[in-house]
């Protein structure tokens, strides 16, 4: 395992009185992850990170306290936020599980590699000429599982990564995942998210709520999009 877990230890849940969010506690998984079949190859995705890293400044920005669960990523550590690495997909799972209980709002933006091969071989495979068959498991759903043993008064939000109708696709994994809102999220061809600096997003939710975020840079997005969590939260039901 290339990187330690850690695990936050005491917090206990946060006061927040529903019409005041004061101290919130937001946790975010950002980037890939990467699912090993020998000890120098790997199944992955394109995900550089960025959006995730954005909103966890944003929220740091706007006075919550941030947890961020990242997979493999080049990015700076945002400033006033607490770093998590992880690698694979199961590590993701028992880190945002350990961190889950004490948050207020979970912002799930990694882009989980859904499967991983069944069998990890312990040294590097060596080429006889021949091709290679990988055989496939899936991996745990990160959100679905956490969004089982949710508080009520958790706001857990996914983000929809689709390559064709975006919208329709992200809305129908609100009731999917049991979570609150999905900010649905083009990754189609060279304007798609994966590793752009401008993003665009659509923010849905169980009860017809419907925002557009950008066109604009990561950054604003994010703090578009922690605006519209700070808003909800504040509302008296949601
Ligand atoms: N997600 C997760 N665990 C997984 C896969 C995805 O927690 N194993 C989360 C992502 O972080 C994201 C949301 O679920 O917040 C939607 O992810 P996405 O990749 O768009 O959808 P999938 O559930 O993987 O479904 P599909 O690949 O069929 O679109």
């Amino acid at each position: 395992m290339p990187y330690p877990l850690v695990f936050s230890g005491g917090f206990g849940q946060s006061a927040r009185h529903p019409f005041t969010p004061l101290a919130i506690r937001c946790l975010i998984t950002a980037g890939p992850t990467r699912e090993f079949f020998d000890p120098v190859r790997f199944v992955s995705n394109p995900s550089t990170g960025k959006m995730g890293f954005a909103i966890a400044a944003a929220a740091r920005a706007a006075g919550w306290t941030v947890d961020l669960v990242a997979g493999p990523v080049a990015l700076p550590e945002p400033a006033g936020v607490m770093l998590y690495p992880v690698v694979t997909a199961e590590e993701m799972l028992r880190q945002t599980d350990a961190l889950f209980g004490p948050c207020d709002v979970l912002i799930m933006t990694a882009a989980v590699s859904d499967w991983r091969p069944k069998v990890v071989h312990p040294q590097k495979l060596k080429k006889d000429g021949a091709g290679l068959t990988v055989e496939f498991e899936p991996v745990p759903d990160i959100l679905a599982t956490l969004a089982q043993r949710r508080r009520p008064d958790q706001l857990l939000v996914g983000f929809a990564a689709e390559t064709e109708n975006v919208e329709a696709n992200a809305l129908a994994k609100l009731d999917r995942k049991g979570i609150d809102l999905v900010a649905a999220n083009s990754v189609a061809g060279p304007d798609g998210a994966f590793g752009n600096e401008m993003n665009r997003l659509i923010l849905l939710g169980r009860d017809g709520f419907r925002q557009p975020l950008g066109p604009a840079t990561k950054a604003a997005v994010a703090a578009q999009l922690i605006a519209a969590l700070a808003a909800r939260l504040a509302a008296p039901t949601r």
